[in-house]
This record gives C-alpha cells, structure tokens and sequence, in this order.
C-alpha cells in the first residue's frame, strides 16, 4: 500500500508494518528482529536480511534500530584508564 503524506511516498504492507529498506523491501519488524537474533552492526543486519546493502540511504534508521537495543552501538569506546 502506498500512502501520499505530502512528502515521499511512505510505503507500509499489508500489516501496516513500515519499510525500513526500500531496496530490498525489509520492514523494520524485520530488521528489529535480525538485531535480536544477535545482528549488532549494520553489516551483520545487510549479511542477514539484506537490508542496507543497496543505496544505503537506510543505514542511519537500520543504525537507530541497533541503538535502541545497543545505547553503544556507534559511540567510541571509552579508553580504559592506566
Ligand atoms: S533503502 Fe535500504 S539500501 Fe536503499
């Protein structure tokens, strides 16, 4: 289903579940269930369920679901002090 807001077309299937990856049609159920399945990079999420490996312009919302159940998914680690 295609709905006109205005803006690009947002695109929800039959569930109404948003699409995370246009490219590869991956919903973001999809992809939030890959990163629970262990995927913790935007590498592991494309290896796993394709998602991000085309134009890319997916990665910062693909990043966004890893970062809601990683905080420190994308930060610099802290140096260990010593
Ligand atoms: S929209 Fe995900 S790779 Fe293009």
């Amino acid at each position: 289903m295609l709905l006109r807001l205005g803006k690009p077309y947002l695109i929800a299937d039959e569930d109404s579940s948003m699409y995370a990856c246009i490219c590869h049609a991956v919903t973001e159920a999809e992809v939030s269930d890959t990163i629970a399945a262990g995927a913790t990079t935007e590498e592991e999420v494309g290896e796993a369920c394709g998602a991000g490996t085309g134009c890319g312009s997916c990665l910062d919302r693909i990043c966004a679901l890893i970062s809601e159940r990683h905080p420190l998914h994308g930060r610099t680690p802290l140096r260990a002090a010593g």
